[in-house]
């Protein structure tokens, strides 16, 4: 079947993302801990470093999911049934998708992202795959509620976002994006919708800062890139040899965090803008929060979603939940 062309659902002339990713950088080099948000690790460079970052034998979680997803197809097969419409929140140009698609026999497949070539890509890759699968596009923020193609009217409906993106998030931004979520596959009208979402779990200290500080350097590249990327595309004036990749478990939140650390006292500029680091000082570049079987329930309850089932790899590492959109009706 033919792919639909896709439904353009952005508000932002050419240069929006240009000017998005100036005004976190400079908002987020301005503050007394540095930060920019992991969203910008993506471009051509850092697309291809997590790539290669999910091949490494420290990083588990990508393998781990796919273990996941090999294992039990009859049981998502079981629980979620035939002729839904599954709603994949960004990427689908992973090995993922297809196994889901296998086991469960969808109505439609409907991918969001922002990127439109990127989409284009992955949903011709899809649509050759499954031909009996009608794969209907939407270049869209999905962090904000997306309107669903008129295609996948009346069919139940399956959120499917995998690989613990969730995890990137602090959780009231999580939260913020399950509700989102939640808007767009119920979209008022009582749709029944579901929700299968990859979460990694809390595990030994040093198995996840080795996943975040492989020995062949690959997640460091993967940090430093940012800082390449702002060279290029922000005017940016930093010497990379000044920083240095860090990946710290911090146990209070249950979160690995990524940092880059100034080497020496450093001055630097941004788009015309000065900055200054001491030596030891970090712009905080990525969280990755890991969940309990507990803590993943609070959020997606948090979020509007009753969790029905969990599914784990068979050394426990990473879990794939399926929820429910809650009813809205009064509780005590
Ligand atoms: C794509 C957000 C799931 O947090 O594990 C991998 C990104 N960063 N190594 C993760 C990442 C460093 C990854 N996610």
């Amino acid at each position: 079947m033919p792919v639909q062309e896709a439904l353009r659902i952005i508000d932002e002339d050419a240069s929006g993302i240009d000017r998005a990713f100036r005004t976190d950088v400079l908002q987020g080099l301005s503050q007394d801990q540095k930060a920019i948000p992991a969203r910008w690790f993506y471009d051509e460079r850092g697309s291809e470093l997590f790539e290669e970052i999910t091949k490494l034998d420290e990083y588990y979680p990508t393998r781990a999911e796919t273990e996941i997803l090999k294992t039990n197809g009859a049981a998502f097969a079981d629980a979620i049934g035939a002729g839904a419409a599954v709603v994949e929140f960004g990427s689908g140009s992973s090995a993922k998708t297809p196994l889901l698609l296998q086991a469960i026999d969808p109505a439609a497949y409907v991918p969001i992202d922002i990127s439109g070539d990127f989409l284009r890509t992955s949903s011709q890759q899809l649509a050759a795959k499954f031909p009996a699968i009608p794969v209907c596009p939407v270049e869209a923020d999905f962090t904000k509620k997306v309107t669903m193609p008129d295609a996948i009217n009346g069919m139940p409906r399956l959120g499917f976002f995998p690989g613990s993106t969730i995890g990137n998030l602090v959780p009231r931004t999580a939260v913020d994006l399950l509700r989102e979520m939640r808007e767009t596959l119920c979209d008022g009208a009582g749709q029944s919708a579901k929700l299968l979402i990859g979460m990694d779990r809390v595990k030994d200290t040093a198995v996840l800062e080795q996943a975040y500080d492989d020995a062949r350097g690959v997640t460091a590249a993967f940090n430093i890139n940012l800082l390449h990327r702002i060279n290029r595309e922000l005017d940016g004036t930093f010497d990379v040899h000044d920083f240095a990749h860090r990946a710290i478990w911090n146990d209070d939140i249950a979160r690995i965090e990524m940092h880059l650390e100034a080497q020496r006292d450093i001055a630097f500029s941004v788009c015309g803008s000065s900055f200054t680091m001491a030596k030891g000082e970090t712009i905080h570049t990525e969280n990755s929060h890991k969940y309990t079987r507990r803590s993943a329930n609070a959020l997606l309850l948090a979020g509007g979603w009753t969790p029905l089932r969990h599914w784990r790899d068979a050394q426990d590492r990473f879990m794939l939940i399926l929820a429910e959109a809650s009813p809205l009706r009064m509780a005590p």
